[in-house]
């Protein structure tokens, strides 16, 4: 009796089942989600900014700079030793104060002093020695992003320094001359750190001649957006969004309302993009070409001429500016696409006689054409947005490894970044410890400026990327989304390298 109910509810079930699949309801369903399929493909195709963070509450207008502060010029890290082959350095994670408001104290974090950091410079060949100490009340650790280094000098999340510990690395600088930085990497903690201002820059240094000359005619702008309190003070808890915190205070080296003034020369500006999540598409006011000539990893292979560029968070241009070309008088300011200032230019009246160049480099790039031929051997796809963000359906476990390489062997990675139903937003995914290839994006060619070093590639909704990866170092390294939201989410892998 008992198992003829049971056929005869299976039969009803059945029946329900099928009826249901030829009922127009599914058709529907089906049709609809390739409509938004279409629509973010279509999006791409425009490359919008605001594209990628379609149907992201993330529209948070940036104020302009006033230009009434003029721009601070982090120093350069004093070596506590240095001979040609060797370079000692101390890097201290401290709290503060700085008066980034008139008047106002804001409780800070930075680097040998209470907010960002100095710049660090190594010259390749040489020995660094490096002490990490950290004078916080909580876990940190010190990553070198962009550097090539091995997995447990790295910094990742396996490296914690806690509070009143010092470590000591030691690395061979290897890398040709490039723009990087470094930052904290703490598990879950990393946004929240950098937000409330540990990040420094790294020059590499090699033996090509330039001769620009730091803060005369080259300058590093970091780049970032804050929300401060009522009080002036950094809240993280109180403003942080699970899709990547913005705020509308803008902030060039840590000054608000920044200026700069140069001399009627050419000028290169080093753009580090420091953000939790902005993306900036940076240009000049009257639209005047400049020239990148430098990307994350170092120099292109020669200097390409734009008139404006995407910085996703985390990414490095070195460009240069001549503004022999303006005229005296004439106002001058880095902008955002949408009209937003980023930083008024003062023009002094003297140029240079002598132009400032930089050798160029015969052939930079190491990874060969046949290397980039190869089959595709990982894929990583990033999906989810929020709390709900993955790398290929998982998310980050210290204990997991999720990718193996041999040390010294290019591999192709494929990157997509899978839409969701409200489109999905651009991310920035990043690989420490090497610099890649970018071998194609959505199967053409990259356009020329992003043909040299990278180690972070931005991704639309949809993007499907190929880049060639080579680890020169062993050890286990991060992959993940620079979102620094998105990484303390989960949005991160590892890979070990042997
Ligand atoms: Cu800027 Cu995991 O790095
Ligand atoms: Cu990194
Ligand atoms: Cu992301």
């Amino acid at each position: 009796m008992k198992r003829i109910v049971l056929i005869i509810t299976g039969l009803i079930v059945l029946l329900v089942i099928s009826a249901c699949g030829n009922m127009s309801p599914f058709d529907n369903g089906g049709q609809m989600s390739g409509d938004h399929m279409n629509k973010s493909e279509d999006g791409n195709d425009s490359s919008s900014n605001s594209m990628g963070m379609m149907g992201h509450d993330h529209d948070m207008p940036l104020q302009s700079s006033t230009g009434e502060n003029k721009l601070n010029i982090p120093p350069m890290l004093k070596s506590d030793k240095e001979t040609e082959d060797e370079v000692y350095y101390t890097i201290d994670a401290q709290q503060g104060q700085t008066e980034i408001f008139d008047g106002v104290q804001t409780e800070t974090l930075g680097y040998n002093s209470s907010f960002l950091g100095p710049v660090v410079k190594l010259k390749k060949g040489q020995t660094a020695h490096i002490k990490l100490k950290n004078s916080l009340d909580e876990e940190t650790t010190f990553h070198w992003h962009g550097l090539i280094i091995d997995g447990e000098a790295d910094g990742g999340p396996h490296t914690v320094i806690e509070p009143g510990e010092e470590r000591e690395i030691t690395f061979n600088v290897q890398q040709d001359r490039a723009t990087l930085w470094f930052h904290p990497h703490p598990e879950g903690k990393t946004a929240k750190q950098v937000f409330s201002g540990l990040a420094g820059l790294l020059y590499i240094e090699d033996d090509l001649e330039d001769t620009y000359e730091y803060g005369e005619n080259d300058f590093p702008l970091i780049i970032q957006d804050r929300t401060f309190n009522d009080q002036k003070q950094l809240d993280y808890e109180a403003v942080k969004d699970p899709d990547g915190t913005m705020g509308e205070t803008l902030l060039i080296n840590g000054t608000l309302n920044p200026r700069l003034t140069v001399n009627k020369e050419k000028v290169r500006l080093r753009l580090l993009n420091g953000s939790n999540m902005r993306n900036y598409t940076i240009k000049l006011s009257n639209n005047q070409n400049f020239e990148q000539i430098a990307s994350d990893g170092g120099l292109l292979n020669e200097p390409v001429e734009l008139n404006e560029i995407q910085l996703t968070p985390s990414e490095r241009a070195e460009i240069v500016v001549d503004f022999s070309q303006f005229k005296t008088g004439e106002e001058v300011k880095l902008m955002m696409d949408d009209g937003t200032v980023l930083l008024p230019f003062k023009l002094n009246e003297q140029g240079k006689d002598s132009e400032s160049e930089m050798e160029q480099r015969k052939n930079p790039v190491t990874i060969s054409d046949e290397a980039m031929q190869k089959q595709v051997s990982k894929e990583i796809n990033l999906s989810g947005m929020g709390h709900h963000v993955s790398i290929n359906g998982k998310k980050f476990d210290k204990d997991r490894i999720d990718l193996t390489q041999k040390q010294g062997e290019t591999d192709v990675w494929e990157i997509y970044n899978e839409p969701d139903m409200m489109g999905g937003m651009i991310h920035p995914f990043h690989i420490h410890g090497t610099q890649f290839k970018v071998i194609s994006i959505n199967g053409e060619e990259p356009p020329k400026n992003l043909q040299g070093y990278k180690d972070t590639i931005s991704l639309d909704p949809g993007d499907k990327a190929r880049i060639a990866v080579k680890f020169e170092e062993t050890g286990t390294y991060m992959y993940h989304c620079h979102i620094l939201e998105h990484e303390d989410n989960g949005m991160m892998g590892q890979i070990k390298v042997e």
